[in-house]
């Protein structure tokens, strides 16, 4: 019996020195120790032994068990180890790789333009409001100082929602004017730039969709004067030192006295041609000084108070700014014009 099991042993050795896998190993710790192992089956032999050899075979058979069971977690640990080792073989990162190549987008020429508007603004104590798209035709228009029944106020020129007409895509950023006066304190130095709506025909130089920026200021003893100075020096600041404006007289129901503001043609110099369709001026934004009945609606006294607003139209200027000669270029996306700015 003693033989056998060291020839048990020997076996057993050899073949759990071969194991190449955690499976095998596993699989050969059941054929020799498991209970219906080789070792468990020599072992029920031993009822047969005398007293003497027993005890004798009894410490064999306990060695042979203990030298098995150290050369399988021998094993493990080997086989554990070369397993790392192989994975981390395959996953090695080659530092040395050339990386993916990322394409990166470009600010929309919108975006640049309005960015500017807005550093200047900001540069002079300007808030930055923004507002609903989807508004309220009291705000779009009634505290607008625009009645019902106000040629404006067309179905055929405005997106309406409901069948009262109460709830509308926003026609101007002007709204926002009276969100300002009824939530902020005095003084009040706003910008509020926004996507508009009006039902028009899409062409070179109209969108349904296009961008305005509002501008309010109210406070006490603010009169017209500061308005062209603050206006001319965005102009300067936008078209270079020296940019003429030019203010025409102009109707707006929220404004008393309404403006129009030109900026001499950048190409012509004012002679002109082709860009200012011979005017020799480019319109640039609507203006005024805030009617007292709108100031009044929002609760500020006309007496104490005044202000003035404009409504700037930031396709325009963009348009200027880049010398793009096609409205809808801006809004298409593709990227082989967006790549240009
Ligand atoms: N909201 C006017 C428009 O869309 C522009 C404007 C704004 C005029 C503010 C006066 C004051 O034409």
């Amino acid at each position: 019996m003693k033989e056998k099991l060291e020839k048990l042993l020997e076996e057993a050795l050899a073949a759990l020195n071969a194991a190449a896998s955690p499976e095998e190993l596993e699989q050969l710790r059941v054929k020799y120790l498991g209970k219906k192992g080789e070792l468990t089956a020599i072992l029920k032999q031993m009822g047969g032994l005398s007293a003497e050899e027993r005890p004798i075979v009894g410490q064999v058979a306990n060695r042979v068990r203990g030298e098995i069971e150290n050369c399988i977690s021998g094993m493990a640990a080997t086989l554990e180890e070369r397993a790392m080792q192989e994975k981390l073989i395959r996953e090695t990162v080659d530092v040395t790789m050339p990386g993916k190549e990322y394409v990166m987008g470009h600010r929309h020429p919108m975006n640049i333009a309005l960015a500017e508007v807005k550093d200047i603004f900001v540069g002079m104590g300007f808030t930055i409001l923004e507002g609903p798209e989807v508004e309220l035709s009291d705000y779009n228009f009634t505290k607008l100082n625009t009645e019902e029944g106000h040629p404006a106020r067309e179905w055929s020129d405005t997106f309406y929602f409901a069948e009262d007409s109460s709830i509308l895509l926003r026609t101007q950023t002007s709204p926002m004017q009276i969100r300002a006066m009824e939530t902020m304190e005095l003084p009040i130095r706003v910008l509020a730039p926004g996507r508009v709506y009006r039902k028009d025909e899409v062409d070179a130089t109209h969108s349904p969709m296009f961008h305005q920026i509002e501008g309010l200021v109210v406070d006490k003893g603010i009169t017209m004067a500061s308005l062209k100075a603050t206006l001319n020096a965005v102009v300067e600041k936008l078209y270079g030192e020296g940019t003429k404006t030019r203010f025409r007289p102009h109707h707006f129901p929220f404004t008393e006295p309404s403006c129009e503001m030109d900026v001499q043609c950048h190409e012509c110099g004012g002679v002109g041609c082709r860009v200012c369709k011979g005017e020799g001026w480019i319109e640039l934004l609507g203006a005024g000084m805030v009617h007292p009945k709108v100031l009044q609606g929002c609760g500020i006294d006309p007496e104490v108070y005044s202000g003035w607003a404009f409504g700037m139209g930031l396709e325009r200027m963009a348009m200027r700014r880049f010398k793009i000669s096609d409205l809808r270029l801006i809004f298409e996306n593709d990227v082989r014009f967006l790549e240009q700015f």
